[in-house]
This record gives C-alpha cells, sequence and structure tokens, in this order.
C-alpha cells in the first residue's frame, strides 16, 4: 500500500500541479526550510473570501514539493475560513505515507506558507498549529 503512496509522490513531484506563479494573486507567501535550503512561494487568489486559484513556485525534495502540489489541488474552491482549519494531519493524510521526525518539516512546508500567507504573518512559529 505504501508503494501506491510513494508513486503518487514522485508522480508530483516529477509533475507537479498547479506549478507557476500567479500574476494577480491576492496572497504571495514564501517559505524556506533553513536546513536544506528548500523554498516554496505560494500564489492565492480570493475573492469574496474563497480560494479561485492557487499556484505555488518551489526547489527540494520529492516530499516539500509533492505536499505543495497535493495541497495546492486541495486548496481551489475553499474559503479562506475553511483552509486556514487545514492542519498537518490533513497533510499528512494527502502523502498518506509514515514521515518521520526528519522530514516533517518537508512536508509541512507547504502548509507554513499557506498559514502564514492566510494570517498574514511573516514568521509562523512551528509549533503553532
Ligand atoms: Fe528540504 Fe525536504 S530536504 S524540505
Amino acid at each position: 500500500m505504501d508503494d501506491l503512496y510513494r508513486e503518487n509522490i514522485l508522480e508530483h513531484y516529477k509533475h507537479p500541479q498547479n506549478f507557476g506563479e500567479l500574476p494577480a494573486a491576492t496572497i504571495v507567501h514564501e517559505e524556506h526550510n533553513p536546513l536544506c535550503g528548500d523554498q516554496i512561494t505560494l500564489y492565492l487568489l480570493i475573492e469574496d473570501e474563497i480560494i479561485k486559484d492557487v499556484r505555488f513556485r518551489g526547489k527540494g525534495c520529492a516530499i516539500s514539493q509533492a505536499a505543495a502540489s497535493m495541497l495546492s489541488e486541495e486548496l481551489v474552491g475553499r474559503s479562506v475560513e475553511d483552509a486556514r482549519t487545514l492542519d498537518k494531519q490533513a497533510v499528512l493524510d494527502l502523502l498518506g505515507i509514515p514521515i518521520g521526525p526528519v522530514r516533517i518539516k518537508c512536508a509541512l512546508l507547504v502548509l507554513k506558507a499557506l498559514k502564514a500567507g492566510l494570517y498574514g504573518l511573516t514568521d509562523w512559529e512551528d509549533d503553532a498549529w
């Protein structure tokens, strides 16, 4: 079963969904993992409190980039309020494989960008969720 999830992660890594920039974005937020240099910039187009469109740019490991691709697919059509409730477990469920303590920051880099972007924070604390 894990193999299917691993394949899915690799597929998202090689062919990321919603990859690119959104010139009309309402919110643009960049996060990076200082330990490895991985980086994700999330672009959100919000109208009437609904996320209408999403893009991301990034570089880094398969987990961080696949998580960004997967989460981006989940965001379109959600209300801002609903998107704010997405948590660590939601991202781990999307990835579907056990993520150890070393890779957890990889998995959550996109969530950090989302939360910090939606709350307008520049320095979202890792343990704030
Ligand atoms: Fe950098 Fe995964 S190794 S976020």
